[in-house]
């Protein structure tokens, strides 16, 4: 079965930026935990979190280099993260515990696109451990802290879902590795851990969407050759971004309108691309969007959530 997925028109598009989106909200007080907040688009979702007001503990690998990165941005705070090392996923979250630090927004946000076959732990295909078991863990791990009276977290997904399904036969690349399949795998989960997380968190005043930011050239681009970007499309041979392209305050726009918006409200689990609820995917074109269906079905996102429990150890949600 399939949620709901219909614009709301919140009066925001595609070129609105997180300053546009974040005008007169107030977020003092407030406490945010954004993965992946040193660069790209996490860096400016720290950044206009923390000019609103909140409190931004940014989770990376690099926490020194992370204070770098950060200078000049009051209110966010580096903290150590390895999304690919469950130890580190661990121990990032029993920081935030012991610390007794009350989570209104968790921002899961970092991820690794198109790289070279990379096993981690027990043999795990390494987009779907960073960007979905890693994120899968920390979430549910960090559920004590997250605010009984309303909490939101948004899971940064992708238009990349578009090239694949979970492979339930062959989560791993056992038989062949392909780095774009593997990263649109691992980009349908995220889409399908945001709707599951909805379903049980509602319990406990907690919702989640999923976000798609457009396509923005950012360091995410690394394992990507230069002239596969331009033969993709993506950049002009002088490195211009292509039309169509946004600038990272127009990507990270559509996370905080997920992670502030009243208009969201019974909306729990939408995947949300240009600062509103995504339609319907209508075509195969991923800089035109929309969601396919198998990253809006419920049925598949309980069983991913079931198999993520398994292969993590970890279920923080689940009566
Ligand atoms: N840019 C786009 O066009 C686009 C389009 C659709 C979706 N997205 C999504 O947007 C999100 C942000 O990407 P971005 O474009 O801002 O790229 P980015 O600048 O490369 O940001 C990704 C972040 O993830 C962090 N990260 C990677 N592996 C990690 C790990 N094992 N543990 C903790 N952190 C890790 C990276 O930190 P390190 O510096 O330590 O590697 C980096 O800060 C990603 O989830 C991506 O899939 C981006």
């Amino acid at each position: 079965m399939n949620t709901r997925q219909h614009h709301l028109g919140s009066g925001f598009g595609a070129r609105s930026t997180t300053d546009d989106v974040l005008a007169g909200t107030d977020l003092t007080g407030r406490t945010a935990l954004v993965t992946g907040g040193a660069s790209g688009l996490g860096r400016e979702t720290v950044r206009a979190l923390a000019r609103a007001g909140a409190h931004v503990l940014v989770a990376v690998r690099d926490p020194a280099g992370a204070a770098e990165a950060l200078r000049g941005i009051p209110g966010a705070e580096p903290l150590a993260l390895d999304l690919g090392d469950p130890d580190s996923v661990r121990a990032c979250a029993e920081r935030v515990l012991a610390a007794g630090r009350v989570l209104d927004l968790v921002i899961a946000n970092a991820g690794i696109m198109a790289c070279p076959e990379t096993r981690l732990g027990p043999g795990w295909e390494a987009h779907f451990a960073v960007n979905h078991l890693g994120h899968y863990a920390l979430v549910n791990r960090l559920r004590p802290a997250l605010n009984p009276a309303g909490a939101r977290v948004v899971v940064v997904a992708s238009s990349g879902h578009f090239l694949s399904d979970i492979r339930w036969d062959d989560l791993h690349f056992r038989t062949g590795y392909d780095r774009w399949l593997a990263y649109a795998q691992s980009k349908t989960a995220n889409a399908l851990f945001a709707l599951h997380l909805d379903a049980l968190g509602a319990a406990h005043g907690l919702h989640a969407f999923a976000v798609h930011p457009g396509s923005i050239l950012t360091p995410l681009q690394r394992h990507v050759p230069r002239e596969e970007q331009v033969a993709q499309g993506w950049m002009s041979e002088d490195g211009t971004p292509a039309e169509g392209f946004k600038s990272p305050a127009q990507g990270a726009a559509t996370t905080v309108w997920a992670a502030t918006s009243p208009l969201l409200d019974g909306h729990g689990g939408a995947y949300c691309q240009d600062c509103d609820i995504a339609g319907p995917a209508t075509t195969d074109d991923m800089l035109v969007g929309g969601v396919k269906p198998w990253a809006t079905d419920r049925d598949a996102a309980a069983r991913l959530w079931e198999l993520s429990a398994e292969l993590t150890g970890v279920d923080g949600f689940t009566p």
